[in-house]
C-alpha cells in the first residue's frame, strides 16, 4: 500500500485527470439518495480484500459522488454556499498529497508563515492590531467556540469565577454559538431582543445588561455580535455593541463566518464600522472567499489570550511549545492540523487581493439585480432590505408545503438548489449568493419557477 508502482500511478493519474474535469466542468446539481438506493447502488465496499481502485472509483464517479449535492453550483442558494477559486481547489490537492502537518511551527513552519498572511490580510481589512492573529481552524462553529473559551479564561484570571458564566446574544446569532454557549460550555445566555431587522443594536444592549440582576450581570463576560447573520445576512451594529463592551470590561466576539468576506468589498465597508474593536473575530474562507472546505480564520486581538486558553501541555508536547513559536494548535481546540488556510492562501498569492474585492463586489451586484427582480415580481415580497448578499422574501399565498413541494421539484429538475427558511415565524426562502458565477439571469429562472 505505501510503493508506488505502475498500478499506484496510473490510479494517481485517474484521480488526478478526475479532479481535472470535476475543476474544468460546472458538476450538475445532483441529489441526495436513500440509503436504501445507496445500498442496492453501492453495497459493502469495505471488505478483506478490498475491491481494487478501478471498482472504488467507479463507485465514487457513478454513484457516490453524483449522490453528494453540488455546492459549488452557481444555482445552489441554500444555507450558504462554497465557491472555490480553480487555484484553491487545485492547492488543496497538494496540500492532501504532501501531508503537510501544521500544527506547530516546528513541523509545519513554511505553511504556518503563508497561511500567516492570508490572516494579516483578513486582520488589515477588519482594522485589528498589527500583534493581532491566530490560526485556521474547521470551520466557524469551532472558531466561535474556541473563541468564547478564551474569552472565558481571560475573565476568569482576571475576575475570577462568578456563580454561572453568562454572554449576551441575539436570536439571530448562529446555531453553533448558541450551541458553543448551551452544551458544549454550560453559560447562560442573556438574549437581547434585536431591532427590527434582528440586528443586535448598541442601545438595547445596555438597557437589557442595566436591567440585569447583578448576580447575571457579575457573570457576563463577552457579547457576540454577527458580521452578517446566516439567515438574513444583517451586519450587527457592532460599533454600539463595542461601547458597551469596553465600558463594561466584556469579550466582544464578532461572528463574520459568512459576512466578515464582504469587509473586502467597499460598496459595504462601512456596515462594519466598530470591528476594529473586536477581541476575536472569525471569517470561514469557505464561504465567501472561495475557499474549499473547511477552513475558518480565528484572529485574537490578542493572540497571547487564545494560547493562555488553548496551548495543550504534556512532555512529549514540549520539543513544540517553545516561547515566541507560533503554533496554531495554541489558537484553538485542536492539536493536529491540516494546513486549512494553505487553498486560501495560494489562491490570494495568484490572484491578489483585487481580484477578491472585484469577485465580492460582482456578487453584491447581482445580489441587487435579484432584490430588483423580486421587488418587481407581483408573486414575491421582499421581506428585508438586503445588506450584504441574502436575499429573503415570499411567495404571496404559499404555505409551508407549497414551499416544500416547490424546492423538491427544483433539485428534481436540476434547476435549482433552493430550501424554505422562516422570518418572524413565517415560513419563505431566501437565495445566499456567494459564487461570482451566479447571475441575474439565474435568480430569474428559479423566481419564475414560483409562478
Ligand atoms: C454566521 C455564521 N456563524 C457560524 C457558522 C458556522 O460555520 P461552520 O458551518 O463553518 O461551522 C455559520 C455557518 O453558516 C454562519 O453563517
Amino acid at each position: 500500500m505505501h510503493t508506488y508502482t505502475a498500478d499506484v500511478e496510473r490510479m494517481a493519474r485517474e484521480l488526478a485527470d478526475f479532479c481535472l474535469s470535476r475543476l474544468a466542468e460546472q458538476a450538475p446539481l445532483d441529489h441526495p439518495c436513500s440509503p436504501a438506493e445507496l445500498d442496492r447502488a453501492a453495497g459493502p465496499t469495505v471488505t478483506p480484500g478490498g475491491i481494487g481502485a478501478d471498482a472504488a472509483l467507479r463507485l465514487w464517479r457513478d454513484v457516490l459522488g453524483p449522490a453528494c449535492v453540488s455546492v459549488d453550483h452557481r444555482r445552489y442558494l441554500s444555507f450558504i454556499p462554497s465557491a472555490p477559486t480553480k487555484a484553491s481547489a487545485a492547492f488543496d490537492m497538494l496540500v492532501g498529497a504532501t501531508s503537510v502537518y501544521s500544527g506547530s511551527w516546528l513541523e509545519g513552519s513554511g505553511a504556518v508563515y503563508a497561511e500567516n498572511q492570508a490572516l494579516r490580510w483578513l486582520a488589515d481589512l477588519a482594522g485589528l492590531p498589527p500583534q493581532s492573529g491566530g490560526a485556521f481552524v474547521q470551520g466557524g462553529t469551532i472558531g466561535n467556540l474556541s473563541a468564547l473559551v478564551a474569552a472565558r479564561e481571560a475573565a476568569l484570571h482576571t475576575r475570577g469565577r462568578p456563580d454561572r458564566w453568562a454572554v449576551c446574544i441575539t436570536e439571530e446569532a448562529h446555531s453553533s454559538v448558541k450551541h458553543a454557549l448551551k452544551v458544549v460550555m454550560d453559560v447562560d445566555i442573556v438574549e437581547v431582543p434585536g431591532d427590527e431587522r434582528g440586528r443586535l443594536v448598541g442601545s438595547t444592549l445596555r438597557q437589557v445588561v442595566d436591567g440585569l440582576p447583578a448576580e447575571v450581570r457579575a457573570g457576563v463576560f463577552a457579547v457576540v455580535a454577527t458580521a452578517g447573520t446566516t439567515n438574513l445576512g444583517i451586519v450587527d451594529d457592532i460599533a454600539g455593541v463595542a461601547e458597551v463592551t469596553r465600558a463594561e470590561g466584556w469579550w466582544l466576539h464578532v461572528d463574520g463566518a459568512y459576512g466578515g468576506a464582504a469587509l473586502a468589498a467597499p460598496s459595504v465597508r462601512d456596515r462594519f464600522a466598530g470591528v476594529e474593536h473586536a477581541d476575536s473575530f472569525i471569517v470561514d474562507p469557505h464561504k465567501w472567499l472561495f475557499a474549499p472546505f473547511d477552513s475558518c480564520a480565528l484572529i485574537y486581538r490578542d493572540p497571547a489570550l487564545g494560547r493562555a486558553a488553548h496551548t495543550q501541555h504534556a512532555s512529549y508536547l514540549d520539543p513544540v511549545n517553545i516561547a515566541g513559536e507560533w503554533n496554531p494548535s495554541d489558537f484553538a481546540i485542536q492539536l493536529t492540523r491540516r494546513a486549512r488556510g494553505l487553498p486560501f492562501w495560494f489562491s490570494l498569492a495568484v490572484h491578489g487581493t483585487d481580484a477578491y474585492t472585484e469577485a465580492i463586489e460582482r456578487t453584491l451586484e447581482v445580489t441587487r439585480q435579484g432584490a430588483d427582480l423580486i421587488r418587481g415580481a407581483d408573486h414575491l415580497r421582499l421581506l428585508v432590505e438586503p445588506e450584504l448578499s441574502v436575499l429573503v422574501f415570499e411567495r404571496v399565498g404559499w404555505d409551508v408545503d407549497d414551499y416544500a413541494r416547490w424546492s423538491t421539484r427544483l433539485l428534481d429538475e436540476q434547476v435549482g438548489f433552493v430550501t424554505p427558511s422562516k422570518h418572524a415565524g413565517k415560513v419563505c426562502t431566501r437565495f445566499a449568493i456567494i459564487s461570482p458565477l451566479t447571475t441575474a439571469d439565474d435568480l430569474a429562472l428559479i423566481i419564475d419557477s414560483m409562478r
